[in-house]
């Protein structure tokens, strides 16, 4: 699908309610599946990556169905399924689903799309064959064939900053015998630490490293907060559009989360929390944003995974400031659902923005009157046509933006609400 987006002269304004957070909605609907019980999962996300993780655990013979919320009953064991597994476009979906399965007594095949396939699974199936896992893979790409086993507990230092990694062996080590521990060299998003515990999980984290015992789980009411990475476009949009004044409402402030929030405010922005509360086991606050102007920023080290799928909509955000911004430290941004790097600089380059890419990162120079009159390119990739859409609104002449269509994958209201703050 091609999307026409132009100028903004008039700026944004008003408030809006935030989706439902993709990451904590894989989250509850996996671990009310391994609970023996009813759980209800309120505001739960209408992204197809989320959709994809519930197929699965339906597939896996868990009963869910959507009233008002998600209703899942679960005996809390799973059962071997029919067919194939398919995660869809969802990075998430198979970490989170090679660590429940590898442990099961049945066997199984996860699948996923064109661009699933070209990530890296090494991460993932590399430490659950450390803790006994049989898996059959294409080069350590899916699709990977689980042959389920007992698997032990391991210690694991990771040397990635990934919470995909990180919960996958969560997930398996809540099926083993004694403590299994999880290191990371910064710290992670760490929502699905937070789920387990609230669900009666033996679970701890000092420092980077977080420890986990076998548990049984409790069923839960669990209600999704608004995603802050989906929040991040109208963040950088209120920031960048001159005249606008925004409120964006229920968003989770989840410090591991919260990246972009220090950087804005690093870069001189005018962001303000509003209402900071508490929802299972989650900060959430409403953000107040308006039109500002903006200094060059370096982004590097343990804020990285902080903001990491936000990155993309920074280096939007950082053509509209004056001076230098570097990022780095950024190079699994090249693993994504498409590389990130090459795949942002390319396209900003093509509106006017001075960008240049680096193995780990890119650095942009600002502020650039940005031109656009083109054709932009979305590979495959819902946070490419989210931030290219967030140029478009300060772009000289309009852009097209080819392949809009996958907003879909975390955030089909998109469009809808941008469409509120605009009238
Ligand atoms: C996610 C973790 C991040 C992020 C992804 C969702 C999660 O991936 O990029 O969109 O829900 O745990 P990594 O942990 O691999 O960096």
């Amino acid at each position: 699908m091609k999307k026409s987006v132009k100028k903004i002269s008039k700026g944004l304004k008003g408030e809006i309610s935030i989706p439902a957070d993709k990451s904590i909605s894989h989250r509850a609907v996996i671990l009310a599946s391994l609970a023996n019980g009813k759980s209800i999962i309120k505001n739960f996300s209408k992204g197809q990556d989320p959709l994809s993780t519930l197929q699965i655990c339906k597939n896996l013979g868990v009963d869910a169905e959507f009233k008002n919320d998600l209703i899942i009953n679960s005996t809390g064991k799973l059962c071997s399924p029919a067919g194939e597994l398919d995660c869809g476009n969802s990075g998430t979906t198979m970490r989170f689903m090679a660590g429940v399965l590898a442990g099961q007594n049945f066997n199984s095949i996860l699948t996923g799309d064109k661009s699933l396939s070209k990530r890296p699974m090494k991460r993932v199936i590399e430490p659950l064959t450390l803790m006994g896992a049989e898996i059959l893979s294409k080069d350590n790409h899916a699709p990977l064939s689980i042959n389920g086993k007992n698997l032990h507990n391991i210690d694991y230092v990771s040397n990635l900053a990934s919470a995909q990694v990180k919960s996958c062996i969560l997930l398996a080590g809540l099926n083993c015998e004694g403590k299994t521990t999880f290191t990371e060299p910064y710290i992670s998003r760490d929502h699905t630490e937070r789920m387990l515990k609230f669900m009666g999980a033996n679970i701890s984290t000092c420092r980077n490293t977080t420890t986990i015992e076998k548990s049984v789980l409790r069923p839960q009411i669990i209600e999704v907060c608004g995603d802050i990475s989906s929040a991040a476009y109208f963040i950088v949009a209120g920031l960048i559009v001159p005249n606008s004044e925004i409120i964006l409402k229920n968003v989770g402030l989840n410090p591991t989360r919260t990246g972009i929030i220090e950087i804005v405010k690093q870069m001189g922005g005018n962001i303000e929390i509003l209402d900071l509360r508490n929802v299972s086991g989650e900060e959430v606050g409403d953000i107040k944003i308006t039109y500002s102007s903006l200094k060059a920023v370096t982004i590097k080290g343990e804020i990285i995974p902080k903001l990491i799928d936000e990155l993309p909509v920074i280096a939007v955000l950082a053509t509209q400031a004056d001076g230098t911004t570097i990022i780095k430290d950024a190079q699994d941004l090249r693993n994504k659902e498409s590389d990130r790097i090459k795949a942002i600089v390319t396209e900003l380059k093509k509106i006017g923005a001075d960008i240049e890419e680096t193995q780990d990162g890119f650095i942009i120079n600002g502020k650039t009157e940005l031109q656009g009159g083109c054709e932009v390119e979305t590979y495959h990739d819902h946070r490419l046509a989210m931030s290219l859409y967030v140029a478009g609104l300060v772009c000289n002449n309009p852009i097209c933006i080819n392949g809009f269509e996958w907003v879909n994958i975390s955030f089909p209201e998109f469009e809808q609400l941008c469409n509120k703050l605009l009238s």
